[in-house]
């Protein structure tokens, strides 16, 4: 079957002075990983491909409904949203603007471009703010939960992700799932790191 595709070659990645050259790729991955294990398909289909500029992350196409007006989307309290924002504190993602919000014609809101996530130090920066602090849902929390089973050494999701990040990022990625079950709410925006992407959308 032929799929239209997003490519982002490894060679092709700008160097950033917080994440390790030639990483972003694999973080991308290992986001998908960790959408999947959650069951919200909120990242799309995300694999390590070779290409013509050698091996990238290779994401399937998403149709986005273009009527859809971003900003009030990332305002709302889209459920597809709730459940982002949580992914987003367990992989700690440094960039959810609003151009990485892709809704669907069908509702469906998915989240691309993952490739500044699963830094060791607390980097959460996101638009969706609206629920800080605000108790998990039962959903949220039985969905941590499996996921903290998951990330549990042996576990084949513990094996994807340690092929994929370093050990030090693996071992921080349980702890932010524990400390979010230990907490149950929302994480709060960090007064030590800019919380607001900039630009925001
Ligand atoms: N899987 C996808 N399906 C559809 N559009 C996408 C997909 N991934 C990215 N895009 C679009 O391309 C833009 C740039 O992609 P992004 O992943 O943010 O790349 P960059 O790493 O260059 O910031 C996104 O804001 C989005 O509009
Ligand atoms: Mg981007």
């Amino acid at each position: 079957m032929d799929a239209t595709c997003v490519y982002k070659p490894i060679a092709g990645e700008r160097p950033l002075w917080d994440f390790p050259d030639g990483t972003l790729a694999f973080r991308e991955v290992a986001a998908f990983a960790v959408s999947e294990a959650c069951g919200w398909d909120l990242v799309p289909p995300t694999v390590l491909r070779d290409g013509p500029f050698g091996l990238g992350m290779v994401q399937l196409w998403i149709d986005v409904d273009e009527s859809v007006d971003i900003v009030a989307l990332s305002r709302s309290d889209h459920p597809d949203l709730r459940r982002m924002a949580v992914f987003d504190a367990v992989v700690n993602n440094a960039d959810r603007k609003g151009g990485h919000l892709l809704p669907r014609e069908d509702g469906h809101v998915h989240g691309v471009d993952h490739g500044v996530c699963f830094s060791v130090e607390d980097k959460l920066r996101t638009l969706l703010w609206q629920w800080r602090g605000r108790r998990l849902s039962d959903d949220a929390v039985a969905t941590l939960t499996e996921l903290a089973a998951d990330l549990a050494k042996g576990r084949p999701l513990h094996r994807e992700l340690a092929g994929l990040l370093a050990r030090s990022e693996v071992n921080a990625t349980v702890r932010r799932v524990s400390r979010l079950l230990a907490t149950g709410r929302y994480p709060e925006p960090s007064e030590d790191w800019p919380a607001i992407p900039w630009p925001p959308y």
